[in-house]
This record gives structure tokens, sequence and C-alpha cells, in this order.
């Protein structure tokens, strides 16, 4: 890379961090007064709903329509913050991939149970360790997850698979769900791009953010009316260290 293309890099990543630090500080200003709307809302409603009068009624049921879109605002933001702040600050430390796994399904299983949904474990038993931060990687598969739980509304089989590969270490998800079309391929992964309504779109750019900050990749193969594969890939660590 030139002088000039290193500088101009330099630049851009620069602007970035600064956009980015603004639309987290704008996020962070619009959260704390729609929690103080919000929890007055809920008093609003609470004092309101003892009485019989049919306009103190019609207030409540307008207070609770400005609820649910506080609610939504909430989320939103909420949702924004974890993409903003993800990867941001990493610590990472020497996991079992598999042994990391299985504790995530005992945590999924109750629910994903309730939406008929199987978990089929295939985990490697003998792979190397992988550098990981337990929190942040969590916020990623939970993301794949949840988008793999609404993928499958009548339910079907979520497979988790692990093992060796050249590059170190491999997780694959793999669900039996509705598919997802080429176009939405190619888009999934940019932000804001959701095909849910009501989605933020923000799920899959937050995982490929923390899965790279891992120094990994995370690549996608589905099949329409089949189901979905994502296939993580992790650096193992150097065993001399
Ligand atoms: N496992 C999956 N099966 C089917 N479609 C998926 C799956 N994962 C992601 N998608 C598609 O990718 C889009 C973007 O996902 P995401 O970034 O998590 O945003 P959101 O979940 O808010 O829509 C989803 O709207 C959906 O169309
Ligand atoms: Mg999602």
């Amino acid at each position: 890379m030139s002088d000039r293309d290193q500088a101009t890099n330099q630049m851009l990543e620069m602007r970035y961090r600064e956009i980015a630090e603004l639309a987290g500080g704008l996020a962070h200003e619009i959260r704390n007064p729609l929690s103080t709307i919000s929890l007055n809302l809920g008093v609003l409603r609470e004092e309101l709903s003892d009485s019989d009068n049919p306009r103190d009624r019609r207030m409540q049921q307008r207070l609770t329509t400005i609820q649910g879109e506080c609610d939504r605002l909430q989320t939103f933001l909420n949702t924004f913050l974890q993409f903003a702040n993800s990867a941001m600050e990493i610590h990472r430390e020497p996991h079992d991939l598999s042994d990391y796994v299985r504790e995530l399904i005992d945590f999924l299983k109750p629910d994903f149970a309730a939406s008929q949904i199987e978990i089929s474990p295939h985990l490697a038993t003998d792979l190397p360790q992988t550098l990981l931060d337990p929190a942040q990687f969590r916020r990623a598969l939970l993301n794949l997850t949840r988008n793999a739980q609404q993928a499958m509304p009548e339910g079907g089989t979520l497979e988790f698979q692990t093992y060796r590969s050249e590059e170190g270490v491999v997780l694959e998800i793999i669900d039996t769900g509705n598919g997802i079309p080429q176009h939405v391929q190619e888009k999934m992964f940019d932000v804001f791009y959701s095909t849910r309504p009501g989605g933020s779109g923000l799920g899959l750019p937050t995982v490929r953010k923390i899965i790279e900050a891992h120094g990994g990749s995370i690549q996608c193969a589905s099949e329409v009316g089949k189901g979905t594969r994502f296939r993580i890939t992790l650096p193992a660590c150097d065993p001399q260290t």
C-alpha cells in the first residue's frame, strides 16, 4: 500500500470512528429521557386503571399505544447500542469451543423445546483451544440462533457442529427453516437490512463484526424451503503460547 493510500485509509477510519461515536452518543441521549417518559406513562396508566369513566378509558387506550411505541424505540436503541459497542473492547481468553457451545445449548434448550425445535449437537472432543471473548461471542451466537428460531415458526431441528479445519476451528449452525433467497443473502449483512416486520436488521452485522474482531470469518449456505447453514471459522490458539 502506498503512503497516500495509507493516509487515506487512516483518515477514513478516523471519520468512521467519529460517526460511530456520534451515533452512539445520540442513542444514549435519547435512551435516558425515553426511559423517564416510559416510567411516567406507566404511572399514568396505573392511576387511570380503576376508573370506569369512558373518557379515562379512552385516555388509557391512547397511553397504551404511546407506551407500545416507547417500548419499540427502547428495544431499537438497545439493539443499536449493542451493535455500536460490539467488538469495541474485546477481552479474549482460551476456550474449548465445544464446551462453550455445550453450555450455550443447555441455556437455549428449554426455549427451543417450547418452539418445537430439537437441538442436535455434534461436537468434536479433540479441538485445539481458541481465543474467545465469552460475552461478545455469546451475543453473536444468540443472534444467529434467534434468526434460526424465527425461520422455523412450525418447529424443526437446529444442529450444532464443531470440528477442526486447516484454518483453525469451525462451528456450524444449521437450521431446517425456510431458507434465504439469493437476493436476501446478498444484503443480509448490510446494516438495517431486514425482511421481518419490526426487524432491526442489525443482527447479522453485529455477528460479523464480533467474529471478525476474533480474527475469524462467517459464511452462509442456504436453500429456500430446506434451511440454512452458517459456518464460523476461528483461529486456533498457537500450541507454543
Ligand atoms: N437462519 C435464517 N433463516 C432465514 N432467514 C434468515 C436467517 N438468518 C437471517 N435471515 C434473513 O436475514 C435478514 C437479516 O437478519 P438480521 O441481520 O438478524 O436482522 P433481523 O433479524 O432484525 O431481520 C432477516 O430479516 C432474514 O430475512
Ligand atoms: Mg436477527
